[in-house]
Formats: C-alpha cells, sequence, structure tokens
C-alpha cells in the first residue's frame, strides 16, 4: 500500500512537472478526443458544457468504468451471467458461500453490475452528446483475471485480490453523534480487513477449499460491496455541490441515490457475514457482528438503516444523513480511498497519472 501511495504521489509530481514544462499533452491518448485530438491541449474539451461540469462528469465516468471492471469480475464468479451482464460461467462454491449471506446474492450481485456498466456507458454518451471529451480506460485494462474456474480470462482494470478494506462505514452510519465532516474518526468493523492484503474472489480454484477458507473469502466480498458503495453514496452528492447544468445536477442528483440503494442492501447483507476465523490466513477473523465491541443498542446488524446524527453543526439538531458530503477535494479523496484499498495494485504510473488529472480537474470545479 505504501508502495501505491508512493505511486500516487510521483504521479501528481510529475503531473505538476509536466504543467510547469507547458507540455500539456499528458492526456491525450490516454482520454479519447470526441473530434480533433489536440484541438484544446491545456485542458480536456467541454464542448457546451462548462469546463467543471465536464470534469466533473468525467471523473465521475472514470469512476463507473472502475467500478464497472470490479463488479465484472464478482459477477463473472458469483452473479449471474446472462445477456444483460455476460461473461464468465460462475463459481458454484463461491456463489454458495456468498449466498450464506443471503439466497439472492447472484441476483443483487448482476444487478449492481448491471447499474454501473449504464451509469459508465450513459455519463460518456451524456459527454458526448455534448460536444465534450469522454473518457476511455482501455489501455489500462491490463491486471491479471482471476484463475478460478469460472472467470474469463481478460485483462482486468482492477485488482479484487489483493484488498484491504475499510469498515468504518459499518460504525459510521451507526454513530448517532460523530460525522466525518466534523471531523470525527470511526473504529473499524473488521479490524484483520482493514490491514494486509485479502482476496475477495477465489484466486485459483485453491481457494475454493476448506469450507471456511472460501466463507472468508465470501465474507471479504460482502464487506468490500458495502465499502466501495459507501463510498458512490458520498461522491455524487459531494460532487453535485459543484455542477452548475441543471441537466447535469439532474444526473447527478438521479445517479447517486441508486448507490445509496446499493449501498443499503450491501449493508443489510453484510450483517449475516458468518463468524470464523480464515484457516487459510489466520490473521483474517471475522468476529461475531453482534456481540462486544460490535452488537449491542449501537452496532447490532439489523441498524441498517443511517442513525440520525450531527450535521453541518453540533449545534444543530441530529439528522438521517449520508455522511460525508463535504465537496472540497472530494474527487482526489475518493481516488485515494480507491487507490488505499490495493484495488490498482499493479496499475501503471500513467494510470494514476491519468486518474489524478481527472480528480484534481473535478475539485477544481467551482460551480456557480
Ligand atoms: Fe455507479
Ligand atoms: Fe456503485
Amino acid at each position: 500500500m505504501e508502495h501505491l501511495e508512493n505511486q500516487l504521489t510521483s504521479a501528481i509530481n510529475r503531473r505538476s512537472f509536466v504543467k510547469t514544462a507547458g507540455a500539456a499533452t499528458l492526456a491525450a491518448g490516454l482520454v479519447a478526443q470526441s473530434s480533433t485530438a489536440f484541438a484544446e491541449p491545456e485542458d480536456e474539451k467541454g464542448g457546451r458544457l462548462s469546463k467543471g461540469d465536464a470534469s466533473i462528469l468525467r471523473f465521475l465516468a472514470a469512476a463507473e468504468i472502475l467500478e464497472t471492471d470490479l463488479w465484472q469480475q464478482y459477477n463473472e464468479l458469483g452473479g449471474i451471467q446472462d445477456s444483460e451482464v455476460p461473461g464468465g460461467t460462475g463459481s458454484p462454491a463461491y456463489t454458495a458461500a456468498l449466498a450464506v449471506l443471503d439466497e439472492d446474492m447472484a441476483q443483487y450481485i448482476h444487478d449492481n453490475t448491471e447499474d454501473e456498466l449504464s451509469h459508465e456507458v450513459f455519463i460518456n454518451a451524456f459527454l458526448k452528446s455534448k460536444g465534450a471529451t469522454t473518457v476511455d480506460l482501455d489501455q489500462f485494462r491490463t491486471l491479471p483475471s482471476s484463475q478460478a474456474t469460472g472467470a474469463q480470462q481478460i485483462g482486468r482494470l482492477t485488482n479484487l485480490m489483493q484488498l484491504t478494506v475499510d469498515t468504518t462505514w459499518y460504525t459510521r452510519y451507526r454513530s448517532s453523534s460523530k460525522n466525518p465532516d466534523l471531523g470525527d474518526t470511526f473504529d473499524q468493523a473488521i479490524p484483520t480487513l482493514a490491514v494486509g492484503q485479502h482476496p475477495a474472489i477465489p484466486r485459483t480454484d485453491d481457494d475454493l477449499t476448506p469450507n471456511d477458507h472460501i466463507q472468508a473469502i465470501a465474507n471479504t466480498a460482502g464487506f468490500h460491496f458495502g465499502t466501495i458503495e459507501q463510498g458512490g453514496t458520498s461522491l455524487y452528492p459531494q460532487l453535485a455541490q459543484r455542477v452548475s447544468n441543471p441537466d447535469v445536477l439532474r444526473i447527478v442528483l438521479s445517479i447517486g441515490p441508486t448507490e445509496a440503494m446499493h449501498f443499503q442492501t450491501w449493508s443489510d447483507k453484510v450483517g449475516n457475514a458468518p463468524a470464523l476465523t480464515d484457516p487459510k490466513d489466520t490473521t483474517l477473523v471475522f468476529p461475531d457482528l453482534n456481540s462486544p465491541p460490535l452488537g449491542g443498542e449501537e452496532f447490532q446488524t439489523n441498524l441498517i438503516m443511517p442513525e440520525p446524527t450531527a450535521f453541518l453543526s453540533r449545534a444543530l439538531p441530529a439528522c438521517s444523513i449520508v455522511r460525508p458530503t463535504q465537496t472540497r477535494g472530494a474527487a482526489t479523496a475518493a481516488l485515494k480511498f480507491l487507490t488505499a484499498m490495493g484495488l490498482f495494485i499493479g496499475q501503471s504510473p500513467q494510470f494514476f497519472e491519468l486518474m489524478n488529472d481527472l480528480a484534481e480537474d473535478a475539485d477544481a470545479a467551482r460551480g456557480h
């Protein structure tokens, strides 16, 4: 993870060097030009959209492309493979372990995947319809697929086999007094998942046994689903505060709540993750979620709706809200969050360079 953060930092440094040097062809070839290449070398084109709106939508398009890529990997092994979400043939042992969380997990994984794909395709199509530059990450589809039976053998954008999963959302959404926007911090629900590197999909067929091992992988996926979707639940309202065009506002206000619907579902399902220690990695322990330090009136598993908490000011009454929603630096923070979870382990410096560029431009948007 440290290595990745260094990569991220050096990408930022390289970018500022390139900017200083005036060689602003950095993203050319990485971001697909919707019309004449190099027509506007300093920045990608906004077309009929303001620069800020186009930049926000481009960062969201990139985030959705990355989300689609990771959900596609889950669907190939643990979802429903059909004409809506093609690819892969399923892993019966992994699918069964996921079904311990809920018998409909395969359907939910399929639907979440389909939703992300529609977000990605829609946002890019909207950008194109306005004459704005679209986002294409195809050249970065270089990471290996799972070798387990059921996965397609194609290049991937994201890595689900070395995850460090932040599980603070589990305690954050159950807190009645704390809010990250007011500087509060939160305990991990599964501390051992928040350190080290853990597979969320079987890496090979060796990962299918023994039972508690594939269950640990399914439990990891269950928490990762919530971690990813709570991120989207915050990202859309965070960026919505800095868009200006009514159609762009409508897009972010209409997609954002679907991320919250995903999050709510995963928040419910993960409460059924069985307590166990991974027999092949005894450092990974899933505790009983209804026993101390969890459980009780604050943390019991059926508390899946946001607990009212402090919002804007502690002087105001508690309110049931999405948290965080602070807008400053939100895109850059989202990229850091995805990077820190190990999702991009194996990606090239050029990938981080482009993602940083998209995030910085989105965070430079000032709205009206
Ligand atoms: Fe999405
Ligand atoms: Fe999502």
